[in-house]
């Protein structure tokens, strides 16, 4: 038995230095960002990606980083940030960050269901009213109108609403969801066909009763992560991206209803035969199913959770077809140093001066160490973090992954050998 009590603790140790969630998402004039490291920064736009020079970010009322199921969330028309279960401690704080002004405020809610954070793609922000519309497995969907938060949190709590149960089973859901066109999508449904999509209708604010069909290769019926390719006019987005857990392609889901009028095809963006259709792209090159996904008009960015950031330049032409001929690409800036959900790991607290959330903060430090390519940047910014960071900074920006290949491994084992013993 002491073995096996061991070798847990050693697992232990070591999870908790890698569960932090990384996130990125471009402000309305399409930089990009990247959140949950040690700082917050800005990356820029994208001619400035393959050599990007990195600013960083208020750290006062940032959020911990703690969640497990964190959303960056845009509201392109106010160019703010919500951030939705990134506070591990109470899952209903949304984080409010004003991207002109660099700035961070807390929106209180009240009335949450008791299951928010089910993923990473749970939560969806409607374009047109800025209401969040959040699907729980065992609540139905519950929804939080941000619609006078704009981009700075109201001094009162936010109230949850009760929307509806869903029209499906979320039974054992991963809730993989977006939108486009005032209809929020959720992809991987159980027992749902593939290439089919369930749908709820924001405008009328209903469930339709069957999934909705979309042309061209048939997504499979998995969970993954979902976003929308919002446009430049500030218009409803048109296309979503989904990338399925068997990273089958990244697909692409354009979607179009006349508002008023559902038979009316006409005075669609696009060709009409891209209504309700699904293209292709390759998938990710980092096959991480807690990566999480941003995009401009113009890009489609990851950020996986050791916190490397690739991104597909022009994955959607402006008449809405699909360039699949592109590929991925590194970007030379990694995310490190983020919070873990542990708060036991406070030996290193004082290193991280310029932290907001002390103890969670600290062990930011010690995780610092891999990314060997953002050091440079990153001690620009003179925080006591990074320089106490440096001193082990000496390995490539790979190394946490085949660490955690061996953590894998590891747990295997201790299950194995765990089953092996009950029997
Ligand atoms: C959802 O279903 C549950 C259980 O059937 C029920 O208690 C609850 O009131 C329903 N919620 C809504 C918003 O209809
Ligand atoms: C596209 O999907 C929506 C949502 O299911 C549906 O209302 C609409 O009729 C579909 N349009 C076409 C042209 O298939
Ligand atoms: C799919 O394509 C067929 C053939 O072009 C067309 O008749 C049908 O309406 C399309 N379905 C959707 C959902 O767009
Ligand atoms: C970069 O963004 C601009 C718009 O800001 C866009 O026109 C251009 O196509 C993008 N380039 C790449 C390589 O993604
Ligand atoms: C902190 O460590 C103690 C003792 O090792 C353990 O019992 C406790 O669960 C840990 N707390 C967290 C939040 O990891």
């Amino acid at each position: 038995m002491l073995p096996t009590l061991a070798l847990f603790s050693v697992l232990t140790a070591l999870i908790a230095s890698v569960s932090a969630v990384p996130c990125v998402q471009f402000d309305s004039s399409w930089n990009l960002y990247a959140f949950g490291g040690s700082e917050d920064v800005k990356l820029g736009a994208n001619t400035t990606w393959s050599s990007p020079s990195t600013s960083t970010l208020s750290s006062s009322g940032r959020p911990p980083w703690t969640g497990t199921n964190s959303q960056c969330i845009l509201s392109q028309t106010n160019n703010a940030l919500y951030v939705v279960g990134s506070d591990s401690s109470d899952l209903s704080k949304i984080y409010v960050y004003n991207f002109a002004s660099d700035s961070w405020s807390t929106q209180t809610t009240s009335g949450a269901p008791s299951d928010l954070g089910n993923s990473r793609s749970a939560s969806v922000l409607d374009h047109d009213t800025n209401v969040i519309y959040t699907l729980t497995t065992s609540s139905g969907l519950y929804q939080l109108d941000m619609s006078s938060v704009t981009n700075s949190a109201s001094s009162s709590a936010l109230a949850w609403e009760a929307v509806e149960n869903s029209s499906f089973s979320v039974d054992g859901y991963t809730v993989t969801a977006t939108q486009a066109a005032n209809h929020i999508f959720y992809f991987g449904v159980p027992n749902t066909a593939a290439g089919s999509a369930n749908v709820f209708v924001v405008h009328y604010a209903y469930f339709q009763p069957d999934a909705q069909a979309f042309n061209g290769t048939a997504f499979p019926d998995t969970a993954g992560q979902a976003i929308s390719i919002p446009t430049e006019s500030d218009s409803v987005p048109y296309s979503m991206v989904f990338v399925p857990n068997d990273f089958s392609n990244t697909y692409i889901a354009t979607h179009w209803t006349d508002l008023g009028d559902y038979t009316v095809t006409s005075d669609a963006p696009f060709a009409t035969d891209l209504i309700n259709s699904t293209q292709t792209i390759p998938a990710p090159t980092s096959q991480d199913k807690t990566a999480s996904y941003a995009a401009s008009p113009y890009d489609l960015v990851q950020v996986d959770s050791s916190g490397d950031i690739y991104y597909y330049a022009t994955p959607v032409n402006a008449d809405y077809t699909v360039s699949s001929s592109g590929s991925w690409q590194k970007l030379s800036y990694s995310v490190s140093g983020g919070s873990t959900s542990s708060t036991n790991s406070t030996s290193s607290a004082s290193s991280s001066a310029s932290a907001s959330a002390s103890g969670s903060q600290a062990s930011g430090s010690a995780t610092a160490s891999k990314t060997a390519s953002g050091s440079s940047s990153a001690s620009a910014s003179g925080s006591a973090a990074s320089s106490s960071s440096s001193s082990s900074s000496s390995s490539g920006a790979g190394k946490n992954v085949v660490a955690r290949g061996d953590l894998l491994g590891l747990a295997v084992g201790v299950v194995a050998l765990g089953v092996s013993m009950l029997i």
